[in-house]
């Protein structure tokens, strides 16, 4: 093998126990466990043409542009990746990035770009005997951490668990494993992205893991956090939709005190983001509906619901939430299966 493609399309996904903290003295291993449902319409699609050479050459292409400005970060994750993959510090690689989601639309796109650029780095080692079918998703999920914490989870579906956690069989630190216990509702829940502020974020989440390290409530959030992950199972598995509510707007609400207890503080939510919570909370309260929110790291909000009520919910983004995003812009997303190759 000289030069090689292949191509992954893999999505995004939406903590429900969110990951906020990583070991101090580790690279990426996080100080809790998380769960996230895995998406199905936000998804980065990479193509990746390999050619083996003596030097590192990296060209990474954007909607079809040429953007030198990811280049440090890719060579960065290539040398992070390096000690489960020696052949990575050489070669040309031409890397050709596509979101789904609009480009500055503020949705993150590390998850899934970081995990489609692991797949089709598993594939080459695969092409080149280092690697097993068996050891293929794994692998690639490890990888995935190795570039974005969060990435990990990406590569399966409808669920994915990262992080070491007793009541999740096969658990790790080190990659995220697909889980799939779940009540028929949680396989086919919808997931509208209300795009709240489209502009960059004030503070990265590199950044914001990093200040955890000194915030006073870390370690009651970490053991908080572990917790809800065995009340999270059994929510899931049951299908408690009050349950599900009260634990997945605590946790999204936890994430952004955390955010604000930490030095210096600061702040992702904007007022729309109050505001559209605000009008989930009157709605609930008034027609007693499913219906809940949560936040990543930012000022959007994911507005989740079952799919047997996605008419009536729909209807109640375009009457009452639109108006609090930016240019009236969402994207409707739902629970998907997971990374393809194409
Ligand atoms: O993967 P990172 O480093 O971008 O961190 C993501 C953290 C949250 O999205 C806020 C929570 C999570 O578990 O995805």
């Amino acid at each position: 093998m000289s030069t090689y493609t292949t191509a992954w399309k893999s999505p995004s996904n939406i903590a429900l126990v969110k990951y906020w903290g990583k070991k101090p003295n580790d690279v990426q291993i996080p100080s809790n466990a998380s769960i996230s449902f895995t998406l199905n319409n936000c998804a980065t699609t990479t193509t990746l043409t390999y050619e083996e050479q003596s030097t590192l050459e990296v060209k990474v292409l954007l909607e079809g542009k040429e953007e030198p400005s990811f280049v440090p970060k890719i060579e960065q994750f290539l040398k992070r990746i390096a000690h489960i993959f020696p052949f990575v510090t050489t070669g040309k690689y031409i890397i050709d990035t596509s979101n789904s989601f609009p480009h500055s639309s503020g949705i993150a796109s590390s998850a899934s770009g970081m995990s489609a650029l692991s797949l089709c780095i598993c594939d080459i080692a695969l092409e080149k005997g280092l690697l097993e079918e068996a050891d293929f998703l794994q692998t690639a999920s490890e990888l995935a951490r190795l570039g974005s914490g969060s990435a990990s989870r990406s590569v399966y579906g409808p669920l994915g668990v990262w992080g070491e956690h007793s009541d999740f069989a096969g658990s790790s630190d080190n990659f995220a494993i697909a889980y799939d216990n779940v009540a028929e509702v949680f396989k086919s829940y919808c997931d509208t992205i209300l795009l709240v502020h489209k502009g960059q974020k004030t503070v990265s989440s590199t950044v914001g893991h990093g200040l955890i390290d000194d915030n006073p409530y870390a370690t009651a959030r970490f053991a908080q956090a572990q917790e809800n992950m065995t009340a999270m199972k059994a929510i899931l598995k049951s299908g408690d939709l009050d349950g599900f509510i009260n634990l997945v707007e605590s946790e999204a609400l936890t994430l952004h005190s955390l955010m604000m207890s930490s030095n210096p503080y600061f702040i992702l939510m904007k007022s729309e983001t109050l505001k559209v919570i605000e009008a989930i909370w009157a709605k609930r309260e008034k027609d007693g509906v499913k219906w809940c929110f949560t936040l990543d790291a930012g000022a959007n909000v994911h507005f989740l619901y079952p799919q047997a009520d996605k008419e009536a919910a729909q209807a109640f983004i375009e009457t009452e939430l639109k108006q609090y995003c930016e240019n009236g812009a969402y994207i409707h997303d739902e629970v998907g299966m997971g990374a393809k190759r194409i």
